[in-house]
């Protein structure tokens, strides 16, 4: 049977506040990484909630401002450049895989100084702006939920994320003095260019079959989401946050 006219959409149990869908109304949020994958999914969802996605990453254009987020001078630079802010998503990362024995070291700090660093200098540059004008703030980084489980060959990048989990919990406790909000969400295995290659590959599939409740991937929109509501009012009583997105991996 058809909802009555005006009727809040129905999902199950719950019953949506249509407000909530745009509930990014008037937000202005940097996306690093938002050239692509969760960060160009997180940008559009911005915008689909009514609010500005401003989208950086290393390449500039179509639509998308340079920044690389390892250089504290380009982040001072980009800052300067788009004025008002009221979100930032730390997205920008890479993951290249590589067993101990075999990492090149150049292939270690260059993990830790995009994931690490660059979430690091994003979050400061933010609660610098923040506390200087007294307005409040939302950030939410892009943590794994390879940061609370040991996977072979990963393990500089679940350490470098086990370290952005504490960079949100640790900016959650000074941001708060500043009204500032920082949360995290722990994506499983997401369809992003990141992942494109080893998806393609059966034994891959057969494993997520196998080991991930979901039995399948997961989509950027899915991701995206998430972190849409961790930036909006709708949880304004989140903080310091580490929200799984992984189809149930993570409780194995
Ligand atoms: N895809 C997954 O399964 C998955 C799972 C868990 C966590 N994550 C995390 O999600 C985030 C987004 O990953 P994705 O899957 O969308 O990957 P992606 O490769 O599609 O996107 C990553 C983006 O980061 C940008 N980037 C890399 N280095 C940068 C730098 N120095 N400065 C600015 N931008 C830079 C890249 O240009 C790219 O556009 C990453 O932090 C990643 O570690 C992804």
């Amino acid at each position: 049977m058809a909802a009555p006219e005006g009727a809040a959409p129905k999902i199950g149990w719950l019953r949506m506040n249509p407000n909530l869908l745009n509930s990014l109304h008037d937000s202005r949020i940097l996306v690093t990484g938002g050239a692509s994958g969760i960060g160009a999914a997180v940008a559009a969802e911005i915008e689909r909630q009514g609010g500005k996605a401003i989208r950086a990453d290393l390449a500039e254009g179509d639509g998308i401002l340079r920044l690389d987020v390892r250089q504290e001078s380009e982040w001072a630079f980009l800052i300067e450049r788009v004025g008002t802010l009221t979100g930032l998503v730390n997205c920008a990362g890479v993951n290249p895989h590589m067993p101990i024995v075999d990492l090149p070291m150049e292939m270690f700090d260059q993990t830790f100084a995009v994931n690490v660093r660059g979430t690091f200098l994003g979050i400061r540059s933010v609660l610098r702006l923040w506390r200087d004008i007294k307005g409040g703030g939302v950030i939410v980084n892009i943590a794994s939920v390879v940061a609370a489980l040991a996977v072979p060959r990963q393990v500089h990048y679940s350490a470098s994320k086990a370290a952005v989990v504490m960079l949100t919990k640790g900016a959650a406790l000074e941001g708060a003095e500043y009204g500032v909000r920082v949360n995290a969400v722990s994506p499983g295995i997401i369809e992003t260019p990141m992942t494109e290659a080893r998806l393609e590959r059966d034994s891959i599939q057969e494993w997520i079959k196998r080991e991930i409740p979901a039995a399948r991937a997961g989509k950027p929109a899915e991701v995206a989401q998430v972190i849409a509501f961790l930036l909006s009012d709708a949880a304004s009583y989140i903080n310091g946050a580490v929200v799984p997105v992984d189809g149930g991996w993570h409780v194995q």
